[in-house]
């Protein structure tokens, strides 16, 4: 009702009232009733219209997120996600006409201007919607996705008593949606009766233009009701342009359906996802039966620019190619790292190894054992790979780790089993084989560590310790023990084939240990030029290898009686004369012994200080069961060589 209208039936009740004879002394009372009704129709006037071109300082009611800021702005959502505001006319709107609440719906018109200002600038929240409703208490809708105005429970249901336009930017399956940017007229709940792109129809071609609710640009809405026809039409368009002809959308209501009752609060509603963003209602014109009130567009404060992230597709574009890029080099520089821990610990494990298991050193063990086979912890360089000495991890015992390098895989299977069989030996004058480990290409024997290191060093090397003929006695008999163990005592024959001085080792008290045993094996396929074809090296060769090649106890304890020999002259079994020929060792004591000047071969290191007796063997040889006497009689029974 217009405020003219009001006027006139003000007017028409003057009239009637007049028409009835009145008692004098009623007329003060019936003038002051009729100045109240007059007072209140001008108030429902008052309230069939409004314009808010600012909401600075004006009373509307508001509830969740809602708020005023200090621009004027209605602030339906702040930003924060999962959150829900509203905003009504503090009073409510009669909507049905004539003093019974049963009267005819009325017609409507509003117009507003709104703006979305979203984090990213092609995803944000619900959106926000124009609600006309028999209740401004929305206390148990949702946010999110039901935009302040539903539940699920409740969604569609014809008790929520709402009429809402929806500007939606999100699309919702469940509702039907059908694009992030489209309005929809919506009755009880979020599915649209009617939606379309958000846009509208241009008046001169009538051709349609796109708009977008995301760009946070501001833009007006108009919401016409026509009582009439019980239609509602929705119109969008920029600030810039008026009201389009043509509405976007277009929906027949039944709004006495919707508002039983006769009156209804108007305002608005909105919530936000999980995208920040911050929905604005910038002007709000609202009138009853007419045309709402224009807004002036052009004084309107600005939209704020709130720290936006940039676009979210953008964002992805650039962060996704440099995330993935430094994922993928981080996977790889971790495969890298194990693959080169792998590599560097890699093992040769083959399926027959299972069964000698203890007897197998880990190779990550050996390599922190001997701080990763660094030159500090060399101990020597053989014919066949250089021994280091170590500290296991666990045990903490001292060990000398030798490593061959091996290209054939050939006998390894029985090679590895004889390094197990005798590390099986137990023998104080064995160098203890404690076990073995395999790489690719590489052999690793693993022994006890004797602390003074071989015993040629002592008998050649110029700068050391000269051995006493009581230290050097003793080394022969624990050396001569231990072929005895080796070819008698224990359950298999062990030849050693490779009795050298070299190959012995003193332990802490100076006791001479046989060591280096079961490499023979390996040795057949070794090229080196220390040895010949035939196993063991030059020098110590039993006379009748160079026929048979093959090794036997005979040959051992030939090779024993060359470093029983070695010891005692303190000379090399292959010796040079003035002229640079090689003469061996045996045949220049066989030579002094058959010129009765056996003695004059002692060591002349010792200056004389030994057992003549023990030097010439005289009792030995008479004792023929003790096992240097075996030596010594085959060394006497020995042929001439060469
Ligand atoms: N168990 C051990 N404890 C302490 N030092 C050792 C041990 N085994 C070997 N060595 C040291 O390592 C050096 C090299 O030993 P290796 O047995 O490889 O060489 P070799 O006996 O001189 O020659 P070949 O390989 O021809 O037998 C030895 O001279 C010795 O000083
Ligand atoms: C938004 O409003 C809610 C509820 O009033 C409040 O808890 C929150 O702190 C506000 N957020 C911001 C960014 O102002
Ligand atoms: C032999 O080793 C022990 C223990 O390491 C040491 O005490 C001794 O001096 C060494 N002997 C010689 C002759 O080097």
């Amino acid at each position: 009702m217009s405020a003219s209208a009001s006027i006139r039936a003000v007017q028409e009740q003057w009239r009637l009232s007049n028409r009835k004879p009145i008692i004098m002394c009623h007329i003060p009372w019936l003038l002051f009733l009729m100045a109240l009704h007059l007072l209140r129709l001008v108030a429902t006037a008052a309230d069939d219209q409004f314009t808010f071109d600012s909401f600075a300082g004006e009373n509307l009611t508001l509830d969740g997120t809602a708020a005023v800021t200090a621009d004027g702005l209605l602030m339906l959502t702040n930003g924060t996600t999962l959150l829900k505001g509203h905003a009504f006319y503090p009073s409510p709107l009669r909507l049905r006409g004539g003093a019974a609440s049963g009267g005819a719906v009325r017609s409507f018109s509003t117009a507003y201007v709104f703006g979305i200002v979203s984090e990213y600038a092609d995803l944000s929240s619900p959106g926000l919607a124009f609600v006309v409703a028999k209740s401004n208490d929305f206390s148990t809708a949702l946010q999110s996705q039901y935009m302040g105005l539903a539940n699920a429970a409740n969604n569609g249901n014809a008790t929520n008593h709402f009429l809402a336009v929806e500007l939606d930017t999100i699309v919702n399956a469940e509702f039907g949606d059908m694009s992030n940017n489209h309005a929809g007229i919506n009755v009880n709940g979020l599915v649209s009766m009617v939606a379309d792109d958000a846009g509208y129809y241009e008046d001169g071609t009538g051709a349609f233009r796109n708009m977008s609710l995301l760009n946070r640009t501001a833009a007006q809405v108009w919401v016409d009701f026509d009582a009439r026809t019980s239609r509602v039409n929705v119109t969008m368009a920029p600030l810039e342009l008026p009201k389009p002809r043509k509405p976007l959308l277009s929906a027949t209501v039944n709004l006495s359906a919707i508002i039983d009752g006769g009156e209804a609060f108007v305002g608005f509603s909105s919530s936000t996802g999980v995208v920040s963003s911050r929905h604005y209602v910038l002007a709000w014109s609202f009138k009853m039966d007419g045309p709402a009130p224009p807004l002036n567009t052009s004084k309107l404060p600005a939209l704020p620019v709130a720290i936006l992230k940039p676009d979210l597709s953008k964002t992805l574009k650039i962060v996704l190619p440099i995330a993935s890029a430094a994922f993928v080099s981080a996977l790889a520089i971790v495969a890298l790292m194990i693959r080169r821990r792998w590599h560097k610990y890699a093992e040769l494990k083959e399926d027959w190894e299972v069964a000698f298991g203890p007897h197998r050193f880990s190779y990550k063990d050996l390599f922190h054992a001997t701080k990763g086979f660094c030159d500090r912890h060399l101990l020597g360089i053989g014919g066949f790979g250089r021994v280091y000495r170590g500290v296991l991890p666990v045990s903490r015992l001292e060990v000398a780790v030798k490593k061959v390098s091996h290209e054939s895989r050939q006998g390894m299977k029985e090679f590895v089993a004889e390094v197990v069989t005798i590390g099986q030996l137990r023998h104080r004058n064995l160098v203890q084989l404690l076990g073995y480990c395999r790489r690719q290409g590489e052999l690793l024997l693993v022994y006890d560590y004797m602390p003074n290191g071989s015993l040629d060093k002592f008998l050649h090397s110029q700068n050391s310790l000269v051995l006493s003929w009581g230290q050097r006695l003793r080394i022969i008999k624990g050396v001569a023990s231990s072929i005895l163990y080796l070819h008698e005592d224990w359950e298999q024959v062990v030849l050693h084939r490779d009795i050298k001085a070299s190959n012995v080792l003193l332990d802490a008290d100076m006791n001479g240990r046989l060591g280096d045993f079961g490499l023979a094996r390996l040795y057949d396929h070794g090229t080196d030029p220390h040895t010949t074809h035939v196993v063991g090296t030059m020098g110590y060769l039993a006379p009748e290898l160079g026929h048979t090649g093959r090794a036997s106890k005979a040959s051992d304890v030939f090779a024993f009686g060359v470093f029983m020999l070695e010891v005692a002259c303190g000379r090399r079994p292959v010796v040079q004369d003035e002229h640079g020929d090689p003469h061996l060792l045996l045949d220049l004591v066989l030579e002094r012994w058959r010129h009765g000047t056996i003695t004059d071969a002692v060591d002349q290191r010792l200056q004389g200080d030994f057992a003549v007796e023990e030097a010439m063997m005289r009792n030995q040889v008479a004792n023929s069961h003790s096992s240097s006497s075996t030596v010594a009689g085959n060394i006497s029974d020995i042929p001439r060589v060469r």
